[in-house]
């Protein structure tokens, strides 16, 4: 029987309880198709500082290599505020993207019907966007820091600081991720909007010049650009409309939020973290560890079952079992099963992370 290792990183918070959801769907859907996976824990984020000190051992880093995919929870939680920026727990997600070198970053945006109520969106009929996220450029990994001008005064308080942060982009990076958008448009229904801030930042306009550069190689797509601000407000008011977005690392961080939004709960919301063909992908819901819920079994578990999907899809090319899992998560969907994040009518079932697992896996 074909076998897969996966690197699974549960983290912190609801981490841990979405990530075994998925472990187990994945196992239930392997039966059924056929393929078996060896899962290898590993420790990153707020737990691994707690065990060794440091977000991402080196040794997580060097199972996740070694793996055919990596499953990931979450991480980070109001326990770790305090720990010095180098070493907080989001740290680790950082690491991985840049160790795995994961720049590209998929973000479906899919609403499903059964779920349009849970929209807080009026007359959202459908919306299935793509959202391709550069992931391991731009402002998250450019220049920062502070001026050492600082003076303390006596009473403690520090004056006349500067911090900076700095987006920088090379024709290299903007032009591999462009050609994401690109294929991805091409696969689907063959409109990419590369969304930016041209009016206002250089890098920007780099990646506009770039995009026209391109756009004469893919003629069966149609290109057209928007302003960050306004692709927020065009999302909310015509969101069926929008097909591949292609935009930066962290215009794409808020977009995939406010996107979640819209298709009812960001609960819903699953992603894969892609690099070179051979580099295995990472695949992790858009919602984050969510510690006020955290142990009381509010946890919505599709995002990361969907995740497990893609990852069947993107990293081992297994299509059946992938579609699988999707089609029994549209099932329990249709049967009336819900999370509280995604509860909107009486006649719903609502159920907790368990029960939500246990009626995907029944669908199978
Ligand atoms: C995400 C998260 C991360 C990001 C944080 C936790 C570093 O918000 O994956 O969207 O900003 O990329
Ligand atoms: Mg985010």
């Amino acid at each position: 029987m074909k076998t897969y290792k996966i690197a699974v990183i549960p983290g912190d918070g609801i981490g841990p309880e979405v990530t075994f959801s998925a472990v187990a769907v994945l196992k239930a859907a392997g039966e059924r198709e056929g393929i078996a996976f060896e899962f290898t824990e590993c420790d990153a984020g707020g737990c691994a500082i707690d065990k060794y000190g440091i977000p991402l051992p080196e040794a997580t880093l060097d199972t996740c290599r070694a793996s055919d995919a990596v499953l990931l929870g979450a991480v980070g939680g109001p326990r770790w505020d305090s720990v010095e920026p180098s070493l907080r727990p989001e740290r680790a997600l950082l690491g991985l993207r840049a160790g795995l070198g994961l720049y590209s970053n998929l973000r479906p945006a899919l609403m499903f019907k059964e779920l349009a109520s849970a929209s807080p969106v009026k007359n959202v009929e459908s919306m299935d966007i793509l959202i391709v996220r550069e992931l391991t450029g731009g402002i998250y990994f450019g220049k920062h820091g502070r001026s050492d001008s600082a003076e303390v005064l006596s009473d403690g308080t520090v004056k006349g600081v500067t911090a900076y942060d700095t987006e920088e982009y090379s024709t290299a990076e903007i032009t591999r991720i462009l050609k994401e958008g690109f294929r991805y448009a091409q696969g689907r229904n063959k409109k990419l909007t590369l969304v930016d801030k041209a009016n206002v930042l250089e890098s920007s306009r780099l990646w506009r010049e770039i995009a026209s550069s391109m756009a004469p190689s893919y003629p069966d797509v149609e290109l057209d650009y928007l302003y960050v601000d306004n692709c927020s407000m065009q999302l909310i008011h015509r969101p069926s409309s929008f097909d591949v977005i292609v935009t930066s690392n962290m215009f794409g961080d808020i977009l995939s939020d406010e996107a979640g939004m819209i298709t009812g709960s960001i609960g819903m919301l699953p992603s894969a973290s892609l690099g070179a063909p051979g580099t295995p992908g990472m695949y992790e819901p858009v919602h984050g560890s969510a510690p006020d819920i955290a142990g009381t079994g509010k946890a919505n578990p599709l995002a990361t079952i969907l995740s497990a999907s893609m990852l069947l899809r993107w990293s081992l090319g297994e299509t059946a079992a992938s579609d699988r899992i999707e089609k029994a998560v549209r099932s329990a969907l249709a049967d009336g099963f819900r999370t509280c994040d995604i509860a909107s009518s009486e006649s719903d079932k609502i159920v907790d992370t368990d029960g939500m697992t246990a009626a995907v896996i029944q669908m199978l």
